[in-house]
């Protein structure tokens, strides 16, 4: 199976935003990755659970929604309504995991948990049976266009491991300072799943930049 690659459209043009929705599908992306973020939890502001219902209505990609939100329960239910087909929160952000973990797959969701680059990849073990995915982040969330932190490796090696030692299946994905270069560090050290926002939005070729990433396995 090749890479998954999950476009972050924080680095597209949001002025012509279906036509960058577009070109990322025609360049073979198969998932689009949503960046929430409320100012609290990360220092920036992006967009909310109406316009992940107008980029439903834009593309049949599947929706990669990363909560970056202060307790995000609060809003689970409104972007699993509004499209989102993955629903990812971070562990640092929300105390009663396991409540929220049910939240979404009671919505109709596939569930992802998020760790910072300073949080142990212990704290995510006791839910990895019942999720779908683990978000490994390779920058301090906030902001496109920062550069990689390669220490996350050790806990995307650590996954993968625990992953076949379990016998499990939820994916691994990383996300923050991904292009050809890092991308193959992650591919090689287990990641299934790369999120892009700067390499792919500001390639010329983004059918070039997709296919790149997509090759990597
Ligand atoms: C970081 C976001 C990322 C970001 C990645 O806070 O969660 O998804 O858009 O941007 P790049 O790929 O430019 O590091
Ligand atoms: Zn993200």
């Amino acid at each position: 199976m090749s890479v998954i690659v999950s476009p972050s459209i924080l680095s597209a043009d949001f002025s012509r935003l279906e036509k960058e929705i577009r070109d990322v599908e025609l360049g073979g992306a198969e998932w689009l990755h949503l960046d929430v973020m409320d100012g609290v939890f990360v220092p920036n502001l992006t967009f909310g659970p109406i316009i992940v219902a107008a980029i439903d209505k834009l593309t049949g990609l599947f929706l990669d929604v990363h909560l970056m939100i202060i307790q995000p329960r609060r809003f689970i239910e409104q972007f699993v309504e509004a499209g989102g087909d993955l629903i990812t929160f971070h562990i640092e952000a929300e105390n009663d995991v396991t409540e929220t973990i049910k939240l979404v797959k009671d919505s109709g969701a596939k569930v992802g948990i998020s760790l910072n680059p300073p949080t142990p990849v212990d704290k995510v073990v006791p839910y990895l049976e019942f999720i779908d995915l683990v978000l490994v982040m390779s920058v301090n969330p906030g902001f496109a266009g920062q550069r990689f932190l390669p220490d996350v490796l050790k806990k995307v090696e650590f996954l993968r491991n625990y992953r076949e030692w379990h016998k499990l299946s939820y994916l691994i994905e990383i996300d923050g300072g991904i292009n050809l270069e890092t991308g193959k560090l992650a591919v090689a050290a287990g990641v299934d799943v790369l999120v892009s926002a700067s390499f792919i939005f500001g390639s010329k070729d983004r059918r070039a930049a997709i296919q790149g990433l997509k090759s990597l396995r």
